[in-house]
């Protein structure tokens, strides 16, 4: 038996990739030579479609400044051919891997610089997804925050080690589409700290160099003309020192915006109301004329864009844009170099495996198989057919709206599966619509049938079949729940492959007795189809997990799309956190996913400094840095006892002392606060060790306003989920 150690998450020793301090000292040089009117240029952007990017801002040639250019989006560069369409970011998340996560943030941070991008604009942590039916929370990572906070962290140091300023968006709780450019919002303060901002400080911690302010309203006041959420929280709290940029079209004011914490206005002008109308710019100049803004907040703007644009070397040498996202017809170089690969491995390792009854999976060389479903084959009029892919026809491998990119090929199952089918001498045998009756027909005769079913959504601005971006319900589109009850009534050997935004309700399927297996295959990129063949066909094991809880009923949530004002009064319970505490039994929990093989789990290390430490202390980059510095490992053996090699995502929850100041019943069961993915040969044991931050043993005190320890005795558990729990232990700090 060997045992391996893997030296998981560095999380004390992250380094900060962006030196503020050195970017500071160029910012201040450069802000002595500019003009007022080059300030202002600096800010502001020159107008919706009036430059090559979505958001292009004046230039400043003195400085050698750029009109700098800012481009969606979270899963590959939108609008431009070339480019590589990324898994999104809830199968990034499904990976739990986070290599893998910081590998494609470097791959999309490639592409932007190798397209003269300066700002690309994600990763996304809010939405943070607590509403399932949220059209965009697929662009972002997981409802659970410090899952969250790890990937926002990840992607942002990727993306800034290839030279592009990452933009963390969308700050702040900016949950639905519905009525998202008027909703009015509040949280509690323990509620914004611990499941909200918490992934917007680690994505300060890890340098990130803008910050993109939300539509919605927080406490009536816009979200980006919030004292309280920008200069206050952001930028006093977190120690943010970057640009704060609007959302396009989320600026209401001139001088209120200016003095609560926003740093440049985009596109720059508004595109609705009225159209052509300018916050900035000469208004803005005009306001400081009057007094309305002093001239040290602009001076401030400028310092902090400069900073991003110096800090990531954006002034030597950078690549011009060549490419317009307006008439871009096979403009830019091609930037994709080697990423399919990446695309691909993402791909592989983000299909979880739900259901395997009698190891129906993996397949080996079949007689014969029936492909059924309309999403295992490119919508026939294209994969880019659909503007900003606002349509579901065909194979779903991205939802829709401006997170998207153009797909430059689109590998849909068929595609794969067919050389497969003629190495293995399989017959195949397909329908693909929809049909119920022509999928059964199909399937009648095959030894396997594969039903591909979806659930998209997307951003507001587009309506796909009734969805105006938030889903409607959860349950599969185009009635697939019939399409599997017609197949698996002739097939015993049905197999579901789904394609979906998030959460989906399977109870219909799952009553199916033929139904043997369920495979979740996420939102899967440019090399979906490749990805399901690998695990499929069994040359990769499963081994991804859900990032988030599969429910029995959309009901079983407690969370839903609102008309007009959201008061979060669900708390800190969302996702597992309110299944667990409302004693309500998932379909498939949080972190759940199969394997072809099996692991167990054994020999549970706590090596932790538990003396509760002085109060949290100075502030740098993500808040008091104490937060951040290790208080130890804690460790367990895992070892692969099955029959494949396979990797496992062991999982570390932490239960909170039962009484805290917060006050008695108060505390989630258990919270995610270590997470780790070990390949192993069979036979063969490793160690994963998890690293827990001072925070990940705090909790906001809301009386003091400070992240406490709370002293009593602290429940620790490692599993291969939520609720398969393996390994128990305990510590206490005292007073
Ligand atoms: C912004 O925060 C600083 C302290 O961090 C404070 O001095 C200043 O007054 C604040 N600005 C506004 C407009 O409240
Ligand atoms: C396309 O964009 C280029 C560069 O911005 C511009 O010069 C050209 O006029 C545009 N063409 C059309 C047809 O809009
Ligand atoms: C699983 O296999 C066992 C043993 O071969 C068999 O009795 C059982 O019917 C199978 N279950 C299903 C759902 O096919
Ligand atoms: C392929 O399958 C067919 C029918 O099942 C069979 O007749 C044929 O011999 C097979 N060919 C090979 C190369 O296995």
């Amino acid at each position: 038996m060997w045992q391996r150690v893997v030296p998981l998450l560095a999380l004390a020793t992250l380094s900060q990739a962006l030196d503020w301090d050195a970017a500071y000292a160029k910012a201040n040089a450069a802000l002595t030579k500019l003009t007022q009117d080059e300030k202002l240029a600096i800010v502001t952007g020159v107008g919706w479609t009036k430059g090559p990017c979505v958001g292009n801002t004046g230039s400043v040639n003195s400085i050698g400044y750029p009109s700098l250019c800012l481009q969606d989006g979270p899963l590959g560069i939108r609008f431009v051919e070339k480019v590589t369409a990324f898994p999104a970011g809830v199968n990034a998340a499904s990976t739990w891997d986070v290599d893998l996560i910081h590998e494609r943030g470097v791959a999309l941070g490639a592409e932007s610089k190798a397209l003269g991008i300066n700002v690309h604009l994600g990763p996304v942590a809010g939405a943070l997804g607590k509403i399932p039916f949220g059209g965009r929370n697929w662009e972002g990572f997981s409802p659970d925050p410090y899952f969250a906070g790890i990937a926002m962290a990840e992607t942002i140091k990727g993306m800034q080690e290839s030279g592009v300023q990452a933009c963390a968006k969308h700050f702040l709780l900016n949950e639905q589409e519905k009525n998202r450019e008027t909703m009015d919002t509040s949280v509690d303060d323990r509620t914004l700290h611990e499941l909200y901002l918490w992934p917007f400080a680690d994505a300060v911690h890890a340098g990130v160099a803008t910050v993109m302010c939300s539509y919605n309203k927080f406490k009536t006041f816009w979200a980006c003309e919030s004292e309280e959420l920008l200069n206050h929280t952001l930028k006093g709290e977190l120690g943010f020192r970057g640009t704060v940029i609007s959302d396009w079209n989320a600026q209401h004011s001139t001088a209120l915006s200016a003095n609560t914490g926003l740093d440049m206005t985009m596109p720059g002008t508004d595109f609705n109301n009225p159209p052509g109308s300018v916050y900035w710019g000469v208004k803005l100049g005009q306001a400081i004329t009057t007094g309305e803004v002093p001239q040290s907040r602009l001076d401030d703007m400028v310092r902090r864009n400069l900073a991003g644009w110096y800090g990531l070397g954006q002034d030597k040498n950078y690549p011009p844009v060549t490419w317009n996202s307006f008439n871009n017809t096979g403009g830019g170089p091609n930037v994709q170099g080697d990423h399919k690969r990446i695309a691909r491995t993402i791909a592989r390792d983000s299909i979880v495996l739900l259901k395997n009854i009698n190891n129906t999976l993996p397949l080996i060389k079949p007689k014969s198989l029936a492909i059924v479903g309309q999403d295992a084959i490119v919508n026939p009029a294209g994969a880019n057919a659909c503007a900003d892919r606002g349509c579901n026809i065909g194979h779903l491998a991205m939802g829709w709206g401006s997170g998207t990119a153009q797909f430059p090929y689109l590998i849909a199952p068929l595609d794969a599966i067919r050389p497969q089918a003629i190495a293995d001498n399989t017959t195949l045998a397909t329908s693909t619509s929809d049909d119920p009756d022509a999928g059964a027909n199909a399937a009648r005769d095959t030894e396997f049938a594969l039903v591909f079913i979806t659930s998209d959504s997307g951003e507001g601005y587009i309506t796909v079949e009734g969805n105006q971006g938030d889903r409607l319900t959860l349950d599969p589109w185009h009635d697939c729940n019939d399409l599997v009850e017609a197949v698996a009534a002739v097939n015993k050997k049905t197999i579901v492959v789904v394609n979906s935004v998030g959460p989906i309700i399977l109870e219909t399927i799952l009553a199916q007795p033929n139904v043997l297996a369920i495979v979740w295959a996420g939102i899967a990129g440019q090399e979906s189809g490749n990805a399901l063949v690998d695990v499929l066909y069994g040359g990769t094991s499963p081994s991804g997990k859900l990032p988030y809880t599969i429910a029995r009923r959309a009901a079983d949530y407690g969370t839903t799309i609102l008309p007009g004002t959201d008061t979060f009064d669900e708390g800190l319970f969302v996702d597992y956190r309110h299944f667990d505490k409302a004693a309500i039994e998932p379909r498939y929990e949080f972190g759940f996913g199969l394997s072809y093989s099996k692991f167990t789990y054994s020999t549970l290390i706590l090596d932790l400094d538990t003396t509760p430490g002085p109060a949290p202390g100075p502030t740098g980059p993500g808040g008091p840095l104490s937060l951040f510095s290790s208080i130890g490992h804690i460790s367990a053996t895992i070892t692969n006892t099955g029959r494949v090699a396979a990797a496992e995502v062991a999982q570390l929850y932490i239960t909170l002392p039962a009484s805290t100041s917060a006050g008695e019943g108060d505390i989630p069961v258990r919270q995610l606060r270590g997470f780790a993915k070990i390949s192993l040969a069979p036979g063969e044991s490793g160690v994963v060790s998890f690293v827990l931050r001072r925070r990940d043993v705090s909790y906001w005190e809301a009386t003091s306003m400070e992240w406490v320890v709370p002293r009593g005795v602290f429940g620790v558990v490692v599993g291969a989920s939520s609720r398969d729990l393996r390994l128990e232990g305990r510590f206490s700090v005292d007073a």
